[in-house]
């Protein structure tokens, strides 16, 4: 684990549910509570803090995405290669991330014309190896593996999506310290599970049930041997203690509602 871990957040201040793009969003158009929402993410700040340092970016107006700072973009060393959203209500957040991490002194890196990317919310690094996973089917092109896997001379696997409802690799996979995996196998076609049982013994593979993944377990933001979620089972708490893992549990109800948790929440900015 790298001593100083950091992560970039944004407060909630115009989080809403105004559109839909996923089918969390249904159903949930202007229904959330954005006292609760305020409440909610200063909590989960407030935990991450005692584990991490945390760097804000202010919120955008008019952009009630723009608190899911895992979709802006993916940080390896210095260099930040900006999210291209899929959908047109996200993408006046892709000015602002970038020019923050400019600011910040990172080399901005941009995939080719074109190519949809989200960023965190769909290319995971492995806590053991030196490879990346990445999520498409839904929000990210398939092609980002290969040019992801050139720029930065790394090992990258494409993992195909396969249900509407875990639209990001982040809703249903999360590599943790010592190379356990956290992950909802029925979210995957057949193709990326062969690529995931090849790379990752059985015996430090944790799948969740349909409940855990629908509480959003898998996104989790991981520091250490601590484990950051809305809620996890009293099933699942056993098996990641059993994997020598705490976990800490901060009720984030109000922006399930958009379709999103803990790991959306945050952005990993020490990445190696
Ligand atoms: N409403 C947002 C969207 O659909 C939620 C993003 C959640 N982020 C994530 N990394 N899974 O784009």
């Amino acid at each position: 684990m790298p001593s100083n871990p950091r992560f970039l957040m944004c407060p909630p201040t115009h989080f809403a549910v105004d559109y839909v793009i996923n089918p969390w969003m249904e159903g949930n158009l202007h229904s959330a509570d954005a006292a609760r929402a305020q409440s909610q993410w200063a909590a989960l700040h407030g935990v991450l803090s005692d584990l991490a340092g945390i760097d804000l970016i202010a919120a955008g107006e008019g952009l009630p995405d723009m608190p899911f700072t895992a979709n802006a973009g993916l940080v390896l060393g210095d260099v930040f290669v900006p999210s291209r959203f899929h959908h047109a209500q996200r993408r006046g957040e892709e000015a602002l991330f970038t020019d923050w991490f400019a600011q910040q002194g990172f080399t901005i890196r941009q995939l080719p014309a074109g190519m949809d990317f989200e960023g965190a919310g769909d290319a995971l690094l492995d806590r053991d190896a030196p490879r990346l996973w990445l999520g498409h089917g839904h929000r990210s092109d398939a092609g980002v593996a290969q040019e992801v896997a050139a720029m930065f001379d790394l090992e990258a696997i494409p993992l195909r999506l396969s249900d509407p409802r875990f639209y990001h690799l982040d809703t249903c996979f999360c590599p943790l310290t010592g190379g356990w995996l956290l992950y909802y196998p029925p979210a995957f076609d057949a193709e990326a599970i062969g690529a995931i049982a090849s790379r990752i013994p059985e015996s430090r593979r944790i799948a969740v049930s349909e409940q855990d993944a629908l509480a959003f377990a898998c996104n989790a933001v991981n520091i250490g041997t601590s484990v950051v979620v809305n809620r996890a089972s009293s099933a699942l708490k056993t098996a990641l203690e059993n994997a020598g893992f705490e976990v800490i549990e901060t009720p984030l109800d109000e922006f399930l509602k958009a379709g999103g948790s803990a790991k959306c929440l945050t952005l990993r900015l020490d990445e190696p």
